[in-house]
This record gives C-alpha cells, structure tokens and sequence, in this order.
C-alpha cells in the first residue's frame, strides 16, 4: 500500500525547487518553507492584541464592558435630557411626566425626596405620618401637576409643608417627578390607602 504510494510522490515534482526540503521520509518530502511576513503579523498581532485586551478589560478593568459603556452612554444621554427638561418654561403634566421617566430627574428627585421628605412619608413613600404616596388614592389628586400643586403650595393645616417657599421650584418639580415615578408601585408595608382613587 506504502510503496506505491511512496513512488508517486517520488515520481511527482517536488513542491518547491527542492532547496528547502529538510526531510525525507519513505519518499514523503518535506520542506520547512517560511510562513508569509503578512501571516505571521496577523498571529503575533493577534497575540499582542489578546494581551492588552485581557490587561484593559480584566485584569485593571480599565476599560468599560460593552453592557458599562452602554449605561455610561445612557447616563449621560439622560442628564443632557434631565438639564432640558429642568429648563422647560412652566412646570405641566407633560413635562412632569417626561421628567419622572427620565432616570437622570428621577434620581436627582429621589435626593430631593431623601432630604426632605422621609421624616413623615417613609424611605420608601410608603407613608407615615403622611399619607402613602406608591398607592392609587389620593387626597388632593394624583395627576402630576396636582402632585406638583400639592407639594409646591402643601396642605399646611393637614400637616404637609408648603415646599415651594422651603426649597424652590426647581426642587419642588424633582420631587413631584420622583412622586409620580413611585406612584403606584404600592410598596410592601405602606400606610393604608387615604382620599379617593385618581381619576
Ligand atoms: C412634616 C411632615 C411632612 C413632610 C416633611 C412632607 N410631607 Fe407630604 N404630606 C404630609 C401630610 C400630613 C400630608 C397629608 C395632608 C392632608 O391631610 O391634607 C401630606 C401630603 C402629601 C401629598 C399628597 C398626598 C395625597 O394623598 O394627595 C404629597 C404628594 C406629598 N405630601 C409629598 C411630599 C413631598 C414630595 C415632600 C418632600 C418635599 C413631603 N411631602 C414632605 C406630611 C409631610
């Protein structure tokens, strides 16, 4: 089987001029040709490539995954939003809205909300010695602009402090957004439904 094969190969021309053939067994030539420049740039490329990919992204974590530069990306994209909004003329149910679906508003309005309002209204909104603001009733309405009325001019004999005066508007619109954006997440533990349900 071996021996015919080994004289065809023998009787085939060699692969190259026969100056680079370094082996020869049972016929088979073999010749240690060098690998195209282009090729071996692509490998060691590859490997130069490979490590300061795995340096970058695992070992210093110096540079964000796809999934970080995509939520630094959205980040910013919403505080560019967030500084628009906030300088929207009056404030409106549309603008109030937008702002509570912006995470950059929102989460600038959950500072608000932190420092001013957890004393009497929970971590959480979930009420105490004001009423729970994640569930659907309401005692002076839950659209966002009544939210915004509410807050900005408060029910001072009710308890609730006018913030308007207290903080300013810009500050009284965050917390109105943050409002609406908890509004009806009825979290666990919240005080038991006050007012009539929103419209
Ligand atoms: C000193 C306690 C207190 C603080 C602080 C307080 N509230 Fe209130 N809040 C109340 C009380 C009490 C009521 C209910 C008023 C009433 O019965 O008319 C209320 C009502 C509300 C309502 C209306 C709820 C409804 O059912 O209509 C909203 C909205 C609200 N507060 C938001 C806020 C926000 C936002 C802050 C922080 C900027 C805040 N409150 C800070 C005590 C407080």
């Amino acid at each position: 089987m071996s021996t015919e094969r080994h004289v065809t190969t023998k009787e085939a021309p060699p692969p190259d001029s026969g100056e680079g053939i370094v082996h020869e067994y049972d016929g088979i030539l073999e010749a240690d040709n060098h690998l195209p420049r282009w090729w071996l740039m692509t490998l060691y490329g590859a490997i130069a490539f490979s490590a300061l990919y795995w340096l970058g992204y695992e070992a210093f974590k110096a540079l964000p995954s796809p999934r970080e530069a995509y939520a630094i990306e959205q980040a910013k994209a919403a505080a560019a939003e967030a500084v628009k909004l906030k300088a929207m003329g009056a404030a409106s149910d549309e603008n109030l809205v937008a702002m509570a679906k912006n995470a950059a508003a929102a989460s600038e309005g959950k500072e608000v909300f932190t420092k001013n309002c957890v004393s009497c209204h929970a971590a959480n909104g979930g009420g105490g010695i004001g009423p729970n603001l994640t569930d659907g009733a309401w005692l002076h309405g839950g659209k966002p602009m009544q939210v915004y009325a509410t807050i900005k001019d408060g029910y001072v004999k009710g308890g609730m402090p006018a913030w308007g005066a207290l903080i300013g508007e810009e500050r009284v619109r965050l917390a109105a957004a943050y409002v609406i954006s908890i509004k009806g997440t009825n979290v666990p533990g919240g005080k038991a439904p006050q007012g009539a349900p929103e419209l």
